[in-house]
């Protein structure tokens, strides 16, 4: 009986699937997309666990955007751009590194792991910095654990959503 319990607890050990972090990469179309696309054209290995999303510059991604991917399931977020003197737009990184500011706000008030959210400047040359940072990241996350918060669950108060929206980083049109 005792040796029954033992291997129906080493199965269940098995068969426990390793926590994979899911990571969404907001990425500058010139500079850190490119990068990306380089590690791979380079056989440079990351983790699959990036979702990579395209943004024609780093100053794009507001604050919202981030808290989003947070709320639909993302156990981190990357914001990656060029750096400053290379943005396409001039102030775009420079931005983009303000509203980081408001986005470590956020999910302090949310109550979540800074470590869960991450800024780099990455050139297109970089990518080896990427491929590296992206293996950092899943790292940490996977220490963390899966992000505490549920699913969706912002959006069952839409109201507390909008306030901190409002209130730490307003969306601008
Ligand atoms: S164009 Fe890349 S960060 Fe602005």
């Amino acid at each position: 009986m005792e040796k029954k319990v033992k291997e129906t607890t080493k199965q269940k050990t098995k068969s426990k699937p390793q926590f994979e972090p899911r990571i969404v990469v907001f990425a500058c179309n010139w500079c850190s997309y490119p990068a990306a696309d380089a590690a791979g054209i380079n056989r440079l290995q990351y983790p699959a666990n990036v979702r990579i999303i395209r943004v024609m510059c780093m100053g794009r991604v507001d604050p919202g955007f981030v808290l989003k991917a947070l709320v639909m399931g993302a156990d981190g977020v990357l914001v990656s751009g060029c750096h400053f003197e290379d943005c396409h737009y001039s102030f775009g990184a420079r931005k983009a590194a303000e509203q980081y500011k408001k986005l470590e706000k956020i999910v302090h008030m949310l109550g979540l792991e800074k470590e869960r959210i991450r800024q780099e400047f990455i050139s297109a040359a970089e990518f080896p910095k990427f491929a590296k940072v992206v293996r950092e990241m899943v790292e940490q996350i996977k220490k963390l654990g899966p992000s505490p918060l549920e699913r969706g669950a912002l959006y069952k108060d839409q109201k507390l959503e909008s306030e901190i929206i409002e209130e730490v980083a307003p969306v601008t049109p």
